[in-house]
């Protein structure tokens, strides 16, 4: 029986439930893969650190890279983290000297993923990184593999868990976002720093990987960010009345050989399929020829998803089954234009707290047509006592700039109290 000798380098969260569960399932893994995934070595920072793992002598590596030199070491698992320091030097190291990798670290492969690619392909060995996105989801296998017939032309879908959580916890809860930021940080759901999970971040490294692998493209900087710190629970409620529910989305889509890449809290119809994944789950859904749609959804991190991706990973190599990391060599990856959004088309939802007095409606108004963006709704809450009124407008489809535009002019105006609002709807 064939063997492949494993180190396993960190060993917090995911390293050590990795660990147990190669240990726990070697037979059936073998069974199923034709050959013995063989535990060689592990090293995480601190020998010393109580685990809850059982460490056999001889398998800890006091220096790390070292996992890189050793001659009986196939394969290196990498569950450091981060896209500069021990990760990165981990694995640029491992695939320069012929070791194939696994890793679920979105933030190396966003960042050094083109690269790394080519180190892979020309010694021959695999960059696998299932478990970088959408932990349990398995989409990066179903795209180079399952979909492989498909000309994909749109990929998108909820990618981060936390921040679904907090949105749906706000709408079902009716809490502001700090009060259910609390409660996700209580329930493991956030992490101590939750700045990468509110701030869109976290959905931009995943959307990165997701749209190269989709368009056969290289990793592209060019995508439109926001995140979620701005949606509070009056958004929440104004978009359950007009029918809609508010969800973090990422997108990305090709139009005339033109990539858009997109992420930003986004209005949804309360009967779409996406509006009704809540809590930490995430969705991923494909359009492509000849498929039509297709639709993933599951857990989107943790220890249990994330290492159901990466044994999805470490079998493929079991099995021998060396691939081109990003579907297609890298040199024949296309340079596609990534635009912006600017000229993009819209409609969306916008949000105005202003004085309550004659002649601001008209003001507003006028805004609107003069940047030629009409209006498809238009609400007026006032709040006699506070003599303040809340105005909310939906538009017909218009240009991302001109919306841009209006909301610009309007925040200068003297009768704004608040910041305005601009969430795009997603109409499909
Ligand atoms: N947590 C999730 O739900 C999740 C989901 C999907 C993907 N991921 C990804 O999985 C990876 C690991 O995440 P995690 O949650 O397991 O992180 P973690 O709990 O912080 O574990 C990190 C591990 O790396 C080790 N380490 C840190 N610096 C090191 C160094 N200089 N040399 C050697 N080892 C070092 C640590 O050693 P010590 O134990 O000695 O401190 C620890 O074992 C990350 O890329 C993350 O983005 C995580």
């Amino acid at each position: 029986m064939k063997k492949l000798n494993i180190a396993i380098i960190g060993l917090g969260n995911i390293g050590s439930y990795l660990y147990k569960y190669l240990n726990d399932n070697k037979e059936i893994l073998t069974k199923k893969n034709n050959c013995i995934p063989f535990i060689k070595y592990i090293s995480a920072r601190n020998r010393r650190k109580k685990r809850n793992i059982k460490i056999k002598k001889n398998q800890w590596l006091d220096n790390y890279l070292d996992a890189t030199k050793i001659k009986d070491v196939d394969l290196i698992i990498e569950l450091i983290g981060g896209s500069e320091g021990p990760a990165k030097k981990l694995v640029f190291q491992a695939l320069q000297n012929k070791k194939h990798v696994v890793t679920a670290n979105k933030a190396l492969i966003a960042k050094y993923g083109d690269q790394l690619a080519i180190i892979a392909e020309k010694n021959r060995v695999n960059l696998e990184f299932e478990a970088s996105v959408c932990g349990g989801v398995p989409i990066i296998r179903s795209l180079k593999e399952s979909l492989i017939a498909n000309k994909i032309s749109k990929i998108y879908g909820i990618f981060n868990g936390t921040s679904n959580y907090i949105l749906s916890a706000m709408d079902k809860k009716n809490k502001n976002l700090q009060e259910v930021l609390l409660v996700a940080k209580k329930l493991g759901y956030a992490e101590t720093n939750p700045s990468a999970d509110l701030n869109g971040s976290d959905v931009m490294a995943k959307l990165k990987i997701l749209s190269s692998l989709c368009f056969n493209s290289f990793l592209s900087k060019n995508i439109y960010v926001e995140g979620i710190k701005e949606i509070d629970t009056t958004d929440i409620r104004n978009a359950n009345k007009l029918g809609y529910k508010i969800k973090l989305l990422g997108f990305a889509e090709l139009l005339d050989n033109n990539i858009y890449q997109r992420v930003h809290p986004t209005l949804i119809k309360k009967d779409s399929y996406v509006a009704g994944i809540d809590g930490v789950l995430n969705a991923v859904i494909v359009d492509g020829k000849p498929i039509g749609q297709s639709i993933i959804q599951g857990e989107g991190a943790g220890p249990a998803a994330t290492t159901s991706a990466l044994v999805s990973d470490i079998s493929s190599i079991l099995r021998g089954n060396i691939k081109f990391p990003f579907s297609v060599p890298s040199g024949e990856r296309k340079k596609f234009k990534f635009n912006t959004i600017d000229e993009r088309l819209f409609s969306a939802y916008l949000r105005f707290e202003v004085i309550d007095k004659p002649g601001v409606l008209s003001n507003i108004t006028k805004i609107f047509s003069k940047n030629k963006v009409s209006i498809k709704r238009l609400v007026q809450n006032p709040n006699i006592n506070k003599k303040i009124s809340s105005i909310i407008i939906i538009t017909h489809k218009s240009k991302n700039k001109f919306l841009n535009k209006i909301l610009k002019d309007i925040s200068k105006k003297s009768f704004i109290k608040k910041k305005p609002k601009l969430i795009r709807i997603d109409d499909n």
